[in-house]
């Protein structure tokens, strides 16, 4: 019972234990990008109360009018929200009539593991039931990651001290419904009832399909499988299932293998939605477990190769980051149309709402270990300019393009404006990943097709916004930067140096393709209609923008206001009232100097070069002070800083916060869904953090330490065409080109330069 023990590679549960199921049922989650279920069990509903059945598809979302009872001009309308859908895992077990359910009879034996290798989760029991009669089950179930639409669940029932018969019924629960979210915003939707109605639904001795409609947003889902069995026979159909029974001799094994497809009209035409999905499922047979399970593991052997980020010296710690990485893997929506929701496919926190957390936490890890996910990433952006353009007219901005702050099809779903629209550092945080897109691959051709657009659109909002104050400095007032604890400000630090670094990407960008594409610079120009002196009116606000800095403090200044406001009085607030959101009223909040998450210290890592050591140093320092780390973006981030100024125990004590943060669930939340954002940031907090990685203007740093508690670390990263793969340990670093033809990058400031010919090189000197 209790925590799970640490190994490197595997999450293991040795009981099932009633008080941890909700929790567990987030961490034993699977999901390829695109499907995602819940680690609830094939063959029982729950084992305690409140838990959560569920089954995601990411992208796939049900619309709901937004109801303001004291509405305002402009406010967001529509909430996108992704929908539970069928369950198509189920089974359930009878052995000689009597029904298997943990609480009754007796379990005899119990293990559940996840081995990210094998991307397979398999649970094995050893039950009896009230009359002595005694099974084992073994269960695997994987979501494949190399068939995007494609589940599969193996359940073996073997006979260990009788002869007997046993009846394994196979269906899918179509009767799904959402989970509210009563007080908490950040655990469910406000939706209320059933929304998908079944229009069809065909069984035959093997197959079920199921078609349903989502009420509002008109979507058409088929949720269709196959199964088959080993060792025992069809018998009947029952509702959308079949039935399969068995005579097994002691000792003798029936085995059933259902495979399982998602399809909807979002990923296919109307038409072909049932065909898609049933052909998806055309080779299904007793076999095809083994064989998706094969798929499975050199897809994953593929992963890891290229991403491991390995720990020696500490277990809880690797098996944390692996299973961070692992989940990130299984979150990632790749197909050009979806992205990644704050809780990945796990649950229904945020919603299924696509954040920030993409570019900023998530984005980097996936660029430097799995570019082409990355790309799509920047291509969901892409086909979301026109809703992004829309909301840009509807916030009153004649040209230009506003993304919304959380969303999944492209409409702004913040319900909450304060802390959402005004956030208009999206633009900004976009237009930084297709930078930084651009720097590690130097494919200035997807810049071309998609890229330019993306961040010249963008860039128009910030003149939209932005005016000339008396001493002509260039304003952006009433926005929202990162930290979530202080609202509608003017000239917040982060956003007005992450619009100046988009404005001036924006126009090198325009240059460069007029100087060397002109037909696709006239090409982008018309579409968008820039006019021959935008440009310059975007350099000019770059050139005068304001950045609020405090000299008596010797700090950047959150925002114009927040130095002057009253200090939190952190002395007298108790632990339980951690956090302040749920405790406080906004404006409770908003009137003081306190911070949910990073702000100035995210601009310090983003914009590395714009400051010196010292700045960091005393911009840590105060807002350390001043910061909750409610948000679970935070730790992560002062981590980071706190390597670079030399802080080392703060480094390591952020950097385990970030690290088991789901695995812990040390914000206490974990059951709703993980934190996609958090679990990046631990691989930020090695590559950025420990080892100091940078990349911008052109080259790439590193100045790696070693965290005294660890013997050594490894990690990779893909850039400019080469596989880099860095070990540090306690004398120096080893950077071994592991793919590519050749690549330079300095180690605390000396030159390297790895070739064919001379692949790894050594350097001394990790501090
Ligand atoms: C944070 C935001 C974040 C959102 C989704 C909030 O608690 O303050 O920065 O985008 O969660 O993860």
């Amino acid at each position: 019972m209790g925590a799970l023990p640490a190994e490197p590679w595997c999450i293991r549960e040795q009981a099932l234990d009633p008080a941890r199921a909700f929790l567990h049922e987030t961490l034993f989650a699977l999901g390829n990008g695109y499907i995602g279920m819940r680690g609830t069990h094939e063959d029982f509903g729950t084992v305690a109360d409140g838990t959560l059945e569920g089954t995601y598809l990411n992208g796939f979302y049900e619309n709901e009018p937004i109801h303001y009872p004291e509405n305002a001009y402009g406010l967001a309308r529509t909430n996108e929200f992704m929908l539970n859908v069928p369950n198509a895992k189920r089974v359930a077990l009878f052995v000689e009539g009597e029904a298997f359910d943990p609480a009754a009879g007796r379990m005899l034996a119990y293990e559940r593991v996840l081995d990210v290798r094998t991307g397979v989760l398999e649970r094995r029991i050893d039950w009896e039931s009230a009359s002595g009669k005694q099974v084992r089950i073994v269960s695997r179930r994987l979501v494949s990651f190399a068939r995007k639409h494609v589940a599969a669940v193996e359940y073996a029932v073997t006979a260990l001290n009788f002869s007997g018969q046993v009846r394994i019924e196979s269906f899918v629960d179509s009767a799904v419904t959402n989970l509210l979210a009563g007080d908490d915003p950040r655990v469910g939707s406000a939706v209320t009832g059933p929304s998908l109605e079944v229009v069809q639904r065909d069984v035959d001795d093997a197959q079920v399909l199921v078609l349903q409609r989502t009420r509002n947003s008109g979507f058409l889902l088929a949720t269709a499988t196959h199964t088959t069995v080993v060792g025992g026979a069809f018998v009947e159909r029952r509702g959308e299932g079949q039935a399969f029974e068995a005579q097994l001799a002691q000792g003798a094994t029936v085995t059933l293998c259902k495979v399982i497809a998602y399809v909807s009209s979002r990923d296919v035409a109307e038409d072909d939605v049932a065909s898609h999905a049933l052909n998806e499922l055309k080779h299904a047979s007793s076999a095809m477990f083994a064989a998706l399970a094969a798929e499975q593991s050199a897809y994953l052997a593929d992963f890891w190769r290229q991403a491991d980020v390995e720990i020696v010296g500490d277990d809880a710690l690797q098996q944390g980051v692996r299973f961070n990485q692992y989940h990130l893997l299984q979150s990632a929506g790749r197909d050009g149309k979806t992205n990644i929701a704050a809780k990945g496919v796990t649950g229904e926190g945020y919603e299924g709402h696509y954040f920030w957390d993409t570019e900023i936490y998530i984005f980097p890890f996936l660029l430097f270990t799995k570019p082409e996910i990355a790309r799509a990433l920047l291509q969901y952006r892409y086909h979301g300019l026109p809703k992004a353009r829309e909301r840009a007219r509807a916030m009153s901005h004649e040209q230009g393009a506003l993304y919304p702050w959380r969303t999944i099809a492209g409409e702004e779903c913040s319900a909450y404006f304060p802390a959402g629209t005004a956030q208009y550092h999206i633009n900004a945080d976009v237009a930084y990943s297709v930078r930084l897109y651009l720097e590690a691959t130097g494919d200035f051709d997807f810049i071309a097709q998609y890229g330019a657009e993306i961040v010249l659109e963008t860039a128009r909002i910030w003149l939209g916004i932005g005016s000339y104050d008396m001493q002509g400095r260039f304003c952006l007032n009433a926005v929202t930067g990162p930290d979530e604890y202080t609202a509608i400000v003017n000239n917040n630090y982060y956003t007005n140096a992450m619009a100046r670094m988009h404005m001036r990407f924006a126009v090198q960008v325009a240059e460069r393709l007029r100087a060397e594409r002109p037909a696709d610079y006239a090409r982008v120009a018309a579409a968008i209609d820039l006019r021959g002196d935008e440009l310059a009116a975007l350099t000019a606000a770059c050139d005068s923008m304001r950045l609020p800095y405090d000299d008596t403090l010797g700090i950047h200044a959150q925002d114009d206001s927040f130095l002057s406001k009253k200090p939190w009085d952190f002395a007298n607030t108790p632990k339980d009232k951690y956090p302040l959101l749920l405790h406080f009223h906004p404006l409770v909040i908003y009137r003081h100097q306190v911070c949910k998450q990073a702000d100035v210290v995210l601009a310090l890592l983003l914009l590395s070069d714009e400051f010196t050591l010292d700045d960091k140093k005393r911009d840590f320092d105060f807002y350390e002070r001043v910061t909750t780390h409610d948000s679970s973006l935070s730790s992560c981030i002062f981590s980071i800083i706190a390597a670079e100024v030399g802080y080392r125990d703060k480094a390591y004590e952020y950097f385990m916060e970030t690290a088991r943060l789901d695995l812990d669930n040390t914000h206490a939340n974990t059951e709703y869904g993980v934190h996609t954002a958090a679990m990046a940031g631990t691989w930020l907090g090695v590559a950025y953090g420990f080892a100091g990685m940078r990349l911008s203007n052109g080259t790439l740093r590193f100045a790696p330490t070693l965290p005294a508690q660890w013997q050594r670390y490894r990690f990779k990263v893909h850039v400019r065409g080469a596989l880099l793969d860095v070990v540090v340990d306690a004398h120096g670093a080893m950077y071994t080109l592991a793919e590519g033809d050749e690549l330079a990058f300095t180690h605390h400031g000396r030159e390297v330069k790895l070739s064919k010919t001379q692949p790894a090189q050594r350097m001394g000197d990790a501090a």
